[in-house]
Order: structure tokens, then C-alpha cells, then sequence
């Protein structure tokens, strides 16, 4: 649940693109040990939001808080040495790479041979194998295993403990589940449950309800770059979410008509529009 206290806000946020509108008045906030799920169709802006709040976008009007106190990110660079981690689809993660490699990317430890610094290998391993293990992901025990061989899941989860290892206090996941299995998807959830379960504010960005309400505390419907519901757990079914996600269209409908159709067209579902 949330402490009360948000790490992470938005005020009244637009983004524009030169003439283009793309979020209007955004008001968010997540607290410590909470997730947030960011639901939208394609193009609404969910994208957009969380690269403003990584310090990829300024926002063009509003502020952004972080512990209450208002902030602009320079870059990329600054929101991450600040505690904003995202992981995006595919985990960030280097597949030619070990694990060891990619979990201290770019901070790797060293130790002396001679006169020189040489990677630390087994205590990069030891230490990576030893974090996402304490995240349950205990089929990774060989720190020298190259990501490539690692599923989906297992690579999300990787970079989900790193990001908690190196001291995220916001975690944002951009579709994490979106390419993985059934299976898969679960073990990527688990994972954000721990994420919340050590205090960290989740963004979860996601088109699939299910794992929205399997993880979510709270729950924010953009449309056309507006927020068009904002909702705790508990306070609506999955098929409200669904309609909402759908722009407000009823799916019971939708599905009505491609009955309908399919009925009149020898059983052939309409072609999406080219
Ligand atoms: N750099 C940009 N310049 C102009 N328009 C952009 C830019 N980035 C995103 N957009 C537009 O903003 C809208 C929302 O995109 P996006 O945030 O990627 O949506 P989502 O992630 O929800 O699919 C889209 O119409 C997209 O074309
Ligand atoms: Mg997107």
C-alpha cells in the first residue's frame, strides 16, 4: 500500500511536440511499496509519460516531484542517478554478454593484477547470481551464462534486480510482459510483487488487463493523452477496465459486431484498415 508519502508526481503535465499534443494535464502519483498500472491503447501516450518521467522528455508545461519536492531531470543520465530505473520490453540487457557482465554494466567491480585493474569476474557472478536469486529467480546460478541464452522472463527479471540492486526507488516497465508466454508473464510479475514488496513505486505500462490486476494497487486509463480514469484496486471489474481501455467502447459490443460480420461474411473476422 502506499505510505502516504509519494516518491514520484506529476502536477499537471503536458507534453507537445512542436504543434503536437501529447499528454494534457497529467496528475499521477506513486507511493513506496506501490504500483501504479499505466493502461492505454496504442498512441496514447503512455510512452510519452514515462520518457518524461526518465528525464528523455521535459515537460512542456507542470512539474515533477520526487519526495515532494519539485525536480527536473536533465537526462536520462540524472533521473537514473536518482533512483528512476525503466526496464523496457526486452530487459535492456547485452544477449552476447554474461550475466555477471550485464548486472554491473558500466560499474563493474575490479581488482588489482600488477599494476593494472582487471574486471572482477567471480564477484561480479557471485554477486549478480546472488541478487536475482533473492528476487526468486533461482534458474540462474551461473553468473557466466550468456543473457542470450535466458528466456524473456528471465532476462526482465535480471534487469528488474539489477535496478533494485543498484538502489531504483521508482521502477518503471514499459510492456514487460507483452512478448513473453503465459508462464513467463508470471515469473515477471512475481518479480514486481518483490520489487514492491522492498519499498520501491512501480509504473507498470501494460495492454493486458489480467496482469494489470495482478500486480496493480492503482490504476490510470490514458486516452488520447488525457487521463480518463483513475481507480484503485478493487473498485472496478476486469471488464470496466477492458471497456475502458477500449476508449470507453463497450468490448461486450465490439465483439458483438465482428459476431455480426463474421455471421454475413462466411466466417471471416474484418481486415484491420491498412
Ligand atoms: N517525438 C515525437 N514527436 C512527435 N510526436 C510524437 C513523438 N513521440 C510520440 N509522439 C506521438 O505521441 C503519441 C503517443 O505516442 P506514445 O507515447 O508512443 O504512445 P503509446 O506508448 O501509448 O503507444 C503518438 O501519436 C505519437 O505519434
Ligand atoms: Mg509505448
Amino acid at each position: 500500500m502506499s505510505s502516504g508519502n509519494p516518491v514520484i508526481e506529476l502536477r499537471s503535465v503536458d507534453k507537445s511536440f512542436g504543434p503536437i499534443d501529447v499528454l494534457h494535464e497529467i496528475s499521477l502519483k506513486v507511493g513506496e511499496g506501490e504500483v501504479l498500472c499505466l493502461l492505454g491503447d496504442n498512441g496514447a501516450g503512455k510512452s510519452t509519460l514515462i520518457k518524461t518521467l526518465a528525464g528523455v522528455h521535459q515537460p512542456t508545461r507542470g512539474e515533477i516531484l520526487m519526495d515532494g519536492q519539485p525536480t527536473t531531470f536533465s537526462g536520462p543520465r540524472d533521473a537514473q542517478a536518482r533512483g528512476i530505473a525503466t526496464v523496457h520490453q526486452f530487459g535492456g540487457t547485452y544477449p552476447l554478454m554474461s550475466v555477471g557482465r550485464n548486472f554491473f554494466m558500466g560499474v563493474e567491480p575490479t581488482r588489482n593484477v600488477g599494476p593494472f585493474k582487471v574486471f572482477d569476474r567471480e564477484k561480479a557472478n557471485r554477486i549478480a547470481v546472488e541478487e536475482v536469486q533473492k528476487m526468486g529467480i533461482t534458474r540462474i546460478t551461473d553468473g557466466d551464462r550468456l543473457v542470450g541464452g535466458l528466456s524473456g522472463g528471465e532476462r526482465q527479471s535480471l534487469a528488474i534486480a539489477r535496478a533494485v540492486h543498484f538502489g531504483a526507488r521508482v521502477l518503471i516497465l514499459d510492456e514487460p510482459t507483452a512478448a513473453l508466454g503465459v508462464k513467463q508473464a508470471a515469473h515477471v510479475l512475481r518479480i514486481v510483487n518483490e520489487a514492491k514488496r522492498r519499498g520501491l513505486a512501480v509504473i507498470f505500462i501494460t495492454h493486458q488487463v489480467m496482469h494489470a490486476m495482478a500486480v496493480g494497487d492503482h490504476f490510470a486509463v490514458l486516452i488520447r493523452g488525457a487521463i480518463a480514469a483513475d481507480f484503485r484496486k478493487g473498485d472496478k471489474t476486469r471488464e470496466e477496465i477492458a471497456d475502458l481501455m477500449a476508449g470507453g467502447e463497450s468490448m461486450a459490443d465490439l465483439e458483438a459486431n465482428i459476431e455480426g460480420y463474421m455471421e454475413t461474411h462466411d466466417g471471416h473476422p474484418p481486415q484491420p484498415a491498412a
